[in-house]
């Protein structure tokens, strides 16, 4: 089930997030994610950042699992299984496409997928925003909590405004649950269709365990990016995730 890749390039993208390059021959959709095993520490869920005859992850080092990939380096190897879940379905119509911190890595192959797209890429400052000069084809807006860079305020805040101005076709998303809740919030009452990216603690990244659910939507099969239509049924979307432990926990 497991395969092993070798890490060809490593790039330090921010002070917290790094790129892991790797060769392997399976053929992901954006939005897809594969299981990443570190033997001996942890198993975690990993959305594909680059889909090409290099393909990518894109790493915040968060807990032991993400700390020992950030340890590895060029010709370590990896152990993956996936491609998994249902990934963004792409549109012909002008799309905003909104990232947050590391929902940057999930939406980084939709973005050039696609013909017609605005771009948000927000971060807390500027030191932590990813992948600013990846899309030149594109328009780029830049959102810092800070304001140490473009727009001082949240992503949602700056895609209201954009919104507003220019008729989108879709809307995509990806990054911290309250950015995400408040942009599907923004969609829903414009009635303008939305897909997100949803991230959920995750055991088997199959549909087998149900650790990874959210009202009844396991987001490693049924997603991890839902509709307008699935978003609006999730009452805990921004409230309510569950621990390891399958414990509900507020946000
Ligand atoms: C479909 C999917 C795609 C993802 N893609 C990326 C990506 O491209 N880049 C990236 O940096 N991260 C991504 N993540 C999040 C990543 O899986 C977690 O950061 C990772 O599991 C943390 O593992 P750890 O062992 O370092 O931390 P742990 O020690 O296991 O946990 C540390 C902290 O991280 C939290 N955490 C654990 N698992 C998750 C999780 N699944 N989602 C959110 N928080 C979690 C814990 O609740 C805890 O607070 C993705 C998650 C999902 C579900
Ligand atoms: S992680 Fe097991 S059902 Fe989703």
């Amino acid at each position: 089930m497991y395969r092993v890749v070798r890490i060809e390039k490593v790039v330090q993208e921010t002070p917290s997030i790094k790129s892991f390059y790797f060769v392997d021959n399976s053929n992901p959709a954006p939005g897809q994610f594969y299981m990443v095993w570190i033997p001996g520490v942890d198993e975690f869920p990993m959305s594909i950042s680059a889909i090409d005859d290099l393909k990518r992850f894109t790493v915040k080092k968060i807990g032991d699992g993400t700390a020992a990939m950030h340890n590895l380096q060029e010709g370590d190897r990896l152990w993956i299984r996936g491609p998994y879940g249902r990934g963004f379905k792409p549109t012909d119509e002008p799309a905003l496409v909104v990232g947050g911190g590391t929902g940057m890595a999930t939406l980084a192959p939709l973005i050039n997928a696609l013909r017609d797209a605005d771009v948000i890429i927000a971060a807390r400052n500027e030191k932590e925003l990813l992948f600013v000069d990846e899309f030149p084809d594109k328009e780029v807006h830049i959102a810092t909590d800070d304001g140490s860079r473009g727009f001082k305020g949240f992503a949602s805040e700056l895609a209201a405004v954009l919104i507003d101005k220019k008729e989108y076709g879709m809307v995509y998303t990806c990054g911290p649950e309250p950015m995400i809740k408040a942009i599907v919030d923004i969609c829903l009452a414009r009635k303008i269709p939305v897909q997100a990216s949803l991230e959920r603690f995750m055991k088997c990244g199959i549909g087998v365990c149900d650790s990874c659910s959210i009202n009844g939507f396991r987001v490693c099969a049924d997603g991890p990016v839902f509709s307008e239509k699935e978003l609006a049924q999730m009452t805990e979307l921004g409230k309510w995730k569950r621990d390891p432990s399958g414990m509900k926990v507020k946000i």
